[in-house]
């Protein structure tokens, strides 16, 4: 990966801090920038599209056809068997609410929920709030110290006949364990209940196939992956079609615009066409390189996966030189998987403590240095109570693919300097 010719897309990393040196962006975990090609298809869209959808005059037909192309390329990205089956929304939090809303109606008192507390509380609380209402149960499945990975044992405990929900992550916006969803998903259908995947921390880091995890639903978040504000739900047709949902009248009843509640933000589809075009090319400049593994994949889509893979070897990379610099400091620990052999079981999301000092203190100095990291809990609040950091949460380190090794280096000299205070 040419990573100095990606960088050059990315308009913001240009930005200087006060220094006058570039500003490292390690917060996106909460948030990736964008390459200047989304930056103008949202222009583009106010300058050439811009109307309600289903008009039948020229910028209404472009708006609608633009969001049938960005539908089918979201398809293409989670390798969804139909393109009616990517449901647009304003976020992931929103979108799990309504989903979980929906579900709970078809379920009787006393049927069960399983969640996790490595989750970020956006697939927690919709599921306890939806499980109050009908008198559901809740199960919360544990995850192992010091890896953070899910606690197997404790899925399978949780699950039992009487099992219809399964919600977990596809891997930690805090420690970076990956879970293996597609034996999740096997042992929730053996259990006879619908799984649902939050992928927003997968999808920047990780090839997503909706079809090989064997997954029911399935929701992610453009801001995370290279887009723009916009969150996507994916779920399999039949079930998109039943279920209940809160609509207008006069709006389709059919999926995915029975879910799709109010006038969408159609620019913001159209930056996620072109962060979906942005990710097809780096796919294309890969050429056959990892051809033996996408034999089974054409088009649009291999390159995608192809894009995903190229990403996630270098990201990986990068992790490990992150974490052997960070295991040098005095006093600093980090969570999750350290053991280079096994960054596999990770996503380059790393958090961490040094002794003697708070997480915002950190945060704000590695900040005026121009060097943007995050403090806090990131609303994963059951792992940082679970880990017994509730209070203050942890420093979190997230590595993109426009993150360098000297990016790392800068960190590490940062680092050093506030131990040494
Ligand atoms: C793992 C995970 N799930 C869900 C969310 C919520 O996503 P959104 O901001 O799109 O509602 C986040 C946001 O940080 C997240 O990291």
């Amino acid at each position: 990966m040419d990573v100095e010719a990606l960088r050059q897309q990315f308009p913001a990393l240009k930005q200087r801090g006060d220094d006058g040196r570039p500003i490292v962006f390690f917060d996106n975990p909460a948030g990736t920038q964008v390459p200047q090609a989304v930056i103008d298809a949202v222009g583009n869209y106010y300058r050439s599209m811009n109307a309600n959808a289903g008009g039948l005059f020229s910028t209404s037909r472009r708006t609608s056809s633009m969001v049938s192309e960005v539908r089918a390329a979201m398809a293409d990205f989670l390798n969804a068997p139909s393109d009616e089956e990517i449901v647009f929304g304003p976020n992931m939090t929103t979108l799990c609410f309504a989903l979980a809303r929906s579900l709970a109606q078809t379920l009787q008192p006393g049927d069960e929920i399983v969640l996790t507390r490595m989750d970020h509380d956006a697939n927690i609380e919709p599921w306890r709030r939806a499980a109050a209402r009908h008198g559901l149960v809740v199960r919360m499945v544990d995850f192992v110290e010091p890896e953070c990975l899910l606690d197997l044992d404790s899925l399978e405990a949780a699950l039992t006949d009487r099992t219809r929900v399964v919600a977990t992550t596809h891997d930690s916006n805090a420690a970076g364990s990956v879970n293996p969803i597609r034996q999740i998903a096997s042992m929730a259908h053996a259990a006879g209940a619908l799984y649902v995947v939050d992928a927003v921390q997968s999808a920047p880091h990780l090839p997503l196939d909706v079809q090989e995890i064997d997954c029911d639903f399935l929701l992610c978040s453009a801001y995370k992956f290279y887009g723009p504000h916009v969150g996507v739900l994916w779920g399999r047709q039949e079930l998109l079609a039943q279920l209940p949902v809160d609509k207008v009248r006069p709006a389709k009843d059919l999926p995915p615009w029975r879910w799709e509640t109010g006038t969408a933000s159609f620019e913001t589809i159209a930056g996620l066409g072109a962060t979906i075009a942005y990710l097809d090319g780096i796919g294309r400049q890969q050429g056959d390189r990892h051809a033996s593994r996408l034999a089974h994949l054409s088009g649009r889509r291999q390159r995608l996966k192809s894009a995903m893979i190229a990403l996630s070897n270098y990201e990986r990379g990068l992790c490990r030189e992150l974490i052997a610099m960070l295991q040098q400091i005095p006093g600093l620990y980090v969570y999750g998987v350290t053991d280079p052999q096994r960054l596999g079981l990770r996503v380059p999301t790393v958090i961490l403590t040094l002794a003697g000092h708070n997480p915002a203190d950190i945060d704000g100095r590695l900040g005026e240095q121009g060097i943007f990291v995050w403090a806090g809990d990131y609303y994963a609040q059951e792992l940082m109570e679970r880990l017994g950091h509730g209070a203050h949460g942890m420093v979190r380190v997230g590595l993109a693919q426009y993150n360098t090794i000297d990016e790392v280096q800068r960190l590490g000299a940062a680092l050093d300097a506030i131990v040494r205070n």
